[in-house]
């Protein structure tokens, strides 16, 4: 938690270890929930910011931290009360007369095309045009311009470009181009509204419309891929309860039943708008992606698709993300999960797209899955290779027993190993590829991450791309609540 108040102005971050390396200077800014009470889930609180300035050529540091000022959030602290449903938690109603009305405010919510849902934007974070950062949840109207200075919020975005859609993902593709893809989704009898938007403008454009395979059960999608010609969405059998979601009552999964009779739906959206062909795999769940790209198929003819990500078994990692479980230390072991690659024909020899196909399940990238612990969750590149054929991915892993991700990995897929770093007691969030100016090898960089120390205390730790070795450690000024996803903005980049 944000200790007594909105903001925490910037102050010094000692170097406790190592030396921040001269070549690294600008800004790591995190995004992820920072107040939890009355809430039940890891994904349900308010927005709040952590901005860490790194000045390698002083070998200093400073951090603050602010929460995003949100309609949710500032009806919160001026009330002390809920004002929207956030993932799991729902507003709280005293007695049969209070579950009446919050059952016609949940349905008001469902008709209102997603202006009644919360604009509580703890997701993400994208860099635009002009030092600005877009902070993202799901809903549509949780979209936020922040400063990447100041971290203060500026304006919600919101559209009049007539793309429908109540829900969106929080993780926009960004192309080598610049230009933005990501979908929204109205639901219910609706289905995915793939889109490029103009970075500077934010006007959106569709390409491509996806029908839900079930108009009344939307399945839930958090994450997508993306090459710099296609939109790749990975569609787990993980449908959304409209029931749940007005009468607020709880399913196997939050607000979500798992079919995996159904399996899985497999998108690839052509984005220059030619179409899109789904693909069936077996049943898988996942939340994350790491990278995508095409190349020769490995059949000898036409081109293909790899989607690498983490995949599990089912999507019992959401009831593990529960307050309670993960208040439970060291209580149930996070589920596995592994990196692992799909891949989906793209195009025959003669060039012209392939149809529907039935994929094979995802196949692993490493030799031996447990030397990650059997576990992966936040996969990050080095931002150069995004959509091309790319060699080391860096993600959380688990050194177990532990319920939650406590390690950082990072794994080289040309020879299937996997290289940890571990600091007992702490818990990194996830890891931010910075390369180093002028590297021409691949992992010549340095990965950034937020660490809860075994001691209480946070920090931000630097290691080594290559040899996943500590260069240095910066404890931070404050506490850190956990971090979901954040970038870092090199001094000179903010356009
Ligand atoms: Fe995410």
């Amino acid at each position: 938690m944000v200790g007594g108040g909105e903001r925490v102005a910037e102050a010094p971050a000692p170097v406790v270890s190592g030396r921040l390396p001269a070549w690294l200077s600008g800004r790591l800014v995190l995004n992820g929930c920072g107040e939890y009470r009355g809430m039940q889930h890891l994904f349900d609180g308010y927005a709040c910011l952590s901005g860490v300035r790194l000045d390698g050529p002083a070998g200093t540091a400073a951090a603050s931290q602010r929460f995003l000022d949100s309609d949710a959030y500032g009806h919160f602290r001026r009330t002390g009360r809920m004002k929207y449903r956030e993932f799991q938690t729902p507003v709280p109603a005293d007695g049969p007369a209070g579950r009446a009305v919050a059952v016609v405010d949940n349905l008001v919510a469902l008709m209102s095309k997603g202006r009644a849902f919360t604009d509580n934007a703890s997701v993400s974070l994208t860099p635009l045009p002009g030092g600005q950062l877009l902070a993202l949840s799901e809903a549509i109207s949780a979209a936020y311009l922040v400063d990447g200075t100041s971290l203060a919020t500026g304006r919600q975005v919101t559209y009049t470009d007539g793309v429908a859609g109540d829900l969106t993902t929080a993780h926009p593709k960004v192309l080598p181009d610049g230009t933005i893809v990501n979908f929204s989704r109205s639901l219910p009898f609706g289905g995915y509204h793939v889109y490029v938007q103009d970075p500077a403008s934010l006007e959106r454009k569709q390409v491509a419309f996806v029908r839900d395979r079930d108009p009344l059960a939307p399945c839930w999608v958090h994450d997508m891929a993306a090459t710099a010609n296609h939109l790749i969405i990975v569609e787990p059998p993980i449908f959304m309860s409209m029931p749940s979601l007005v009468l607020g009552a709880s399913r196997q999964f939050a607000f979500m039943d798992w079919k995996p009779e159904l399996g899985t739906r497999v998108h690839v959206v052509a984005l220059d708008g030619s179409g899109a062909v789904t693909h069936t795999a077996p049943p898988f769940f996942t939340f994350h992606f790491a990278n995508a790209f095409e190349r020769p198929a490995a059949s000898g003819s036409g081109t293909e698709i790899c989607v690498d990500f983490s995949v599990y078994d089912d999507p019992e990692i959401i009831n593990d993300l529960s307050l309670d479980r993960l208040n439970a230390f060291p209580g149930k072991d996070i589920s596995p999960s592994w990196l692992r690659r799909l891949t989906i024909p793209l195009a025959g020899a003669d060039g012209r797209p392939v149809g529907p196909s039935t994929l094979a399940a995802p196949t692993p990238l490493i030799r031996d899955e447990s030397s990650y612990g059997n576990f992966v969750e936040f996969p990050a590149v080095n931002p150069r290779y995004r959509g091309l054929p790319y060699r080391y991915a860096y993600t959380t892993a688990a050194v177990r027993p532990t319920n939650m991700g406590n390690a950082l990995a990072r794994h080289d897929l040309a020879d299937g190993t996997s290289r940890l770093w571990h600091a007992p007691g702490g818990m990194p969030g996830e890891p931010v590829f910075v390369p180093r100016p002028g590297a021409v090898s691949e992992d010549d960089g340095v990965v950034l991450a937020a660490l809860a120390r075994g001691d209480g205390r946070s920090s931000v730790v630097v290691l080594d791309g290559a040899s996943m070795k500590l260069v240095a450690e910066v404890e931070l000024p404050f506490c850190v609540p956990y971090r979901f996803h954040g970038t870092f903005v090199a001094d000179g980049d903010g356009h």
